[in-house]
């Protein structure tokens, strides 16, 4: 990992986890990638023994979404192994942070948290613990250098097992003169009016304060040195190239984001359904003509609705 990576995830820790937990589209991507993810998986490999591998887990915020849904699936979580492995010292402090409380919400799992580099050579090595039957990767490939995405899915392939799941996902490159930034800002002022309609002062000051991290994230993300991001195609076709021999992929966060999701035995995948935005974007025309304050009602709706569904 390059040294100015290495200093901005230390820096932006708190922040990035402070949104992307408070932020409830950015849950709900997170919901996405782990339903598809786990769906992937052959019925015979959810009987036995079940290794969970997140590279570049940063905080760790795919933990929940990953074993809540295998939860649901399997019916139990008794033989689980959670390795999450991220290379920014920080980053890694606030996953292990979470180690009393995962062990106790989840005490059927055994946790692994490894500092190692995605890229450094004996990357495998150092992780150790066998092939994976889920590899999941969310949001770190557009923060790699561009020439090493592929060798970083490579990876991410090689490391599952031959009837394993390889997720991964990443924002994604906007028509020019947009940043996700324009895209995330509607999205937490919804929040925030959804909050004081139905929390009063204490849910929107949550609120408040994801949207300002997310404004200081995205300034400072679009500002450093990171390379130009993907398209959903690219996220595909990096799948393949490594190895996948079926892969789906679909938009995410309001088109600020896409997930792939492969195996590579070829096995039939769900379905990832292919929201409203994904028409729009297809080829970028009219994409300019999808204003702030669509995201903003469909973000109030998706909550809205969300929250029927949970009563
Ligand atoms: C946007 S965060 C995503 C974290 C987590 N996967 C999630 O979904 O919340 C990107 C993470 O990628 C990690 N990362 C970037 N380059 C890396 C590398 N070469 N090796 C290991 N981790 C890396 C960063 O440290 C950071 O935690």
């Amino acid at each position: 990992m390059l040294d100015v990576h290495q200093q901005f995830w230390n820096e932006w820790a708190e922040a990035y986890r402070g949104f992307s937990e408070s932020v409830e589209a950015y849950r709900q991507a997170q919901r996405d990638l782990a339903r598809l993810a786990v769906g992937a998986m052959g019925e015979d490999r959810k009987r036995g023994a079940i290794s969970l591998l997140d590279v570049g887990g940063g905080a760790g915020n795919m933990i929940s979404p990953l074993l809540d849904t295998l939860a649901r699936q399997r019916g139990h979580l008794r033989g689980v192994i959670y390795t999450l492995t991220d290379a920014a010292k920080d980053m890694l402090a606030l996953a292990r942070a979470r180690l009393g409380q995962l062990g106790k919400t989840y005490p059927d799992v055994e946790f692994r948290m490894l500092r190692v580099d995605t890229l450094a050579d004996g990357f495998a090595a150092q992780i150790g613990g066998g092939p994976a039957d889920v590899v999941v990767n969310s949001w770190n490939l557009e923060y790699y250098p561009t020439a090493t995405r592929q060798e970083l899915v490579d990876r991410l392939v090689r490391l599952a097992h031959p009837q394993g799941v390889v997720a991964f996902s990443s924002t994604v490159r906007l028509p020019p003169g947009m940043g996700f930034r324009d895209i995330l800002m509607p999205i937490g002022r919804a929040q925030v009016f959804y909050g004081f309609l139905t929390g009063g002062r204490t849910k929107m000051d949550v609120a408040v304060n994801g949207l300002k991290q997310i404004a200081q994230f995205g300034t400072a993300a679009t500002a450093s040195h990171f390379p130009e991001k993907p398209t959903l195609l690219e996220l595909q076709e990096l799948g393949k190239r490594a190895g996948l021999k079926s892969v789906v992929a679909t938009y995410q966060l309001f088109g600020a984001s896409a997930m792939a999701v492969g195996r590579r035995d070829g096995a039939a995948l769900p379905d990832p359904g292919h929201p409203e935005i994904s028409k729009v974007l297809a080829g970028f025309p009219g994409y300019d003509g999808y204003p702030g304050t669509a995201t903003f009602w469909s973000s109030f709706w998706g909550l809205w609705r969300g929250e029927q569904k949970r009563l």
